[in-house]
């Protein structure tokens, strides 16, 4: 096992102009997949000029937005800016998205400098429908681990919003049998004997329903874990999407590519992608994520980061992660 992690790279401006030399995209650019069947862009998603050159005419059956909430680019705005910011990127989602298609929005929250935008965002969504967006659910994914302090509930849920442009599919056996029954009650005596639901039902699942208990959170002993990112979506949640709302081949779009979840979960499920990180290190990530499933069949870092191979031949690189983080790293003989 190797054992080579590495910090949140968007905290630290002196590991990020490490690893920026090491990124085969500048701002404004595009990687064309050589397969021909994805694309991933490194600009600001609201550049409107740069994401039409990127989508060239394709309209995309189903988007998948996970945005950065209280900071954009890395700089504060309140909730009034991040409504109007993300009231941008939803009119261009729709403009890029075909006349029946499918828009999922997970929105975050920080509790801790009381910012929800949740509502605002429901409202903003309300505002522009006519015509727009028609609003379907609003889904909530349960973490296993929370997270917050001893003076408030733990936050252990994250809400997925869906969102339909027309009339398009929904395959609701997509996904039938992952979410676990685990809600007890219903009682009711037989032979005597008091039961609950749990006892009786022939099945243990339930139907794919808007809450979502059963998906791991992605954290360090997981093998698709991307050491370096801290927003990762678990791949399953983004798979069950993808699953419900688009057929093979489609394409699917995302505006917030980070870790590059959603081109992969694309590749697996046999659907074009279309990403988009303002970041150059992400979209870099992104790309090499894709490369490394390709070569190996894995589809993270478990135990290593996406610039181990970098890290190794640079001495200042790894002086700097030594001296600042105590991480040491050595090659290892790596298993495939
Ligand atoms: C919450 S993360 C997305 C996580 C992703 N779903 C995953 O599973 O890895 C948000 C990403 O949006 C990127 N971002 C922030 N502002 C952006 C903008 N204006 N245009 C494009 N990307 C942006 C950030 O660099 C960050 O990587």
């Amino acid at each position: 096992m190797i054992n080579a992690p590495l910090p949140r790279i968007d905290l630290d401006e002196e590991l990020q102009e490490l690893l920026i030399k090491y990124c085969r995209l500048k701002h404004g650019d595009i990687w064309k997949d050589p397969l021909g069947k994805h694309k991933v862009g490194c600009f600001d998603v609201t550049d409107k000029s740069k994401l039409k050159k990127l989508m060239s005419n394709e309209k995309a059956s189903l988007a998948i937005q996970d945005p950065p909430y209280n900071f954009i680019a890395f700089g504060k705005k309140k909730l009034e800016k991040f409504i109007d910011w993300c009231k941008e990127w939803v009119n261009l989602t729709y403009d890029h998205l075909d006349e029946n298609s499918s828009m999922y929005v997970w929105l975050g929250a920080d509790q801790s400098s009381h910012f929800q935008p949740l509502p605002q965002f429901m409202a903003m969504m309300e505002a522009i429908a006519e015509g727009g967006f028609g609003s379907k659910n609003l889904i909530t994914m349960r973490n296993q681990r929370g997270y917050g302090t001893q003076r408030n509930w733990m936050s252990v849920r994250q809400e997925l919003l869906y969102y339909v442009k027309g009339n398009p599919i929904f395959n609701v056996e997509a996904d039938y049998t992952g979410i676990p029954k685990i809600l007890k009650g219903y009682y009711k005596k037989v032979d005597g004997r008091e039961t609950d639901n749990l006892e009786r039902g022939k099945s243990e699942f339930i139907r794919a329903g808007n809450v979502w208990v059963d998906l791991q959170q992605v954290f360090y002993r997981i093998e698709e874990n991307v050491n370096g990112c801290f927003a990762q979506k678990p791949l399953k949640s983004i798979q069950r999407i993808i699953r419900a709302s688009s057929n093979e081949n489609d394409l699917v779009i995302d505006f917030f590519s980070h870790s590059g979840t959603t081109l992969i979960a694309s590749e697996i499920l046999s659907r074009k992608c279309i990403t988009v990180d303002i970041d150059p290190i992400y979209s870099e990530i992104t790309i090499r994520r894709l490369e490394r499933f390709r070569e190996t069949g894995k589809t993270g870092w478990q135990n290593s980061n996406p610039f181990y191979e970098e890290i190794l031949a640079d001495k200042k690189l790894r002086k700097y992660l030594l001296d600042r983080y105590d991480i040491k790293i050595k090659r290892e003989k790596i298993k495939n």
